[in-house]
């Protein structure tokens, strides 16, 4: 086992997860719970094959909710041009693709002006090593475990190597980044992960069908 994360355990739910004519319905089955973080997917259709929504329903769940913390990815290819919008929407964390054309380090550099933590995100076929430019600058690193664009789809085992990697680079260079897993998070795969020094746990599918969502809950973060 790796050396235990720098920072406590969160649970991410994924609203992409809950139902989209009523959004409002599953940020209050988040809220009823002591859950601290929200995940956000931002999809354009093109970096991915899906849509999902964009800034006004941001906002608007914001209107909501004032406590939750809002970590916001975006799966765009172009998101130097919407990242103000998210913003202003009311994300406490944007999170942007490593793998698009066009300028990471003035975006994240952009989101951290505008007062708000930036993170990046690895997909399962890009490697830790894309990271490292960006590793001092970054409140975050996203390891898919999906190809992203659905929720409810199988984790993928072989990026867990990747997130050993990344928690080694944090603890030699004393960096305390969260690091982050999204896609087919369970109470299966979460400790697989955990394993490797994960500390934010991403969740749609498993969180919004469990049964029991306080022990989902117990069962990603502990006691
Ligand atoms: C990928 C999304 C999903 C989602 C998590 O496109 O980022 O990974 O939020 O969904 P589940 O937990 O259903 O895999
Ligand atoms: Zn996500």
């Amino acid at each position: 086992m790796t050396s235990s994360s720098p920072n406590p355990l969160r649970l991410a739910p994924s609203i992409l997860a809950a139902d989209h004519a009523h959004l409002a319905a599953g940020l209050e089955i988040v809220r009823q719970l002591p859950v601290k973080w929200l995940h956000l997917d931002i999809m354009d259709g093109h970096f991915v094959p899906n849509f999902s929504f964009g800034p006004q329903t941001v906002a608007d769940l914001r209107k909501r909710d004032h406590e939750l913390f809002f970590d916001t990815h975006l799966m765009l290819d172009n998101p130097d041009e919407h990242v103000d919008a998210f913003i202003k929407a009311g994300a406490n964390l944007v999170s942007i693709h490593v793998e698009p054309d066009y300028d990471v380090e003035a975006t994240l550099e952009r989101i951290k002006a505008a007062g708000c933590q930036c993170g990046i995100v690895l997909n399962p076929g890009t490697p830790a090593e894309a990271a490292l430019p960006f590793i001092r600058k970054v409140d975050l690193i996203l390891v898919m475990t999906v190809w992203p664009g659905f929720g409810g789809q199988s984790f993928i085992e072989d990026t867990l190597p990747k997130m050993g990697l990344l928690h080694d680079w944090r603890m030699a260079r004393n960096l305390n980044f969260r690091l982050e897993v999204d896609g087919g998070i369970d109470l299966e795969t979460a400790p697989l992960c955990r394993e490797q020094g994960v500390d934010t746990y991403v969740a749609g599918t498993a969180f919004f069908k469990a049964e029991d969502r306080a022990a989902f809950l117990k069962g990603i973060e502990g006691a």
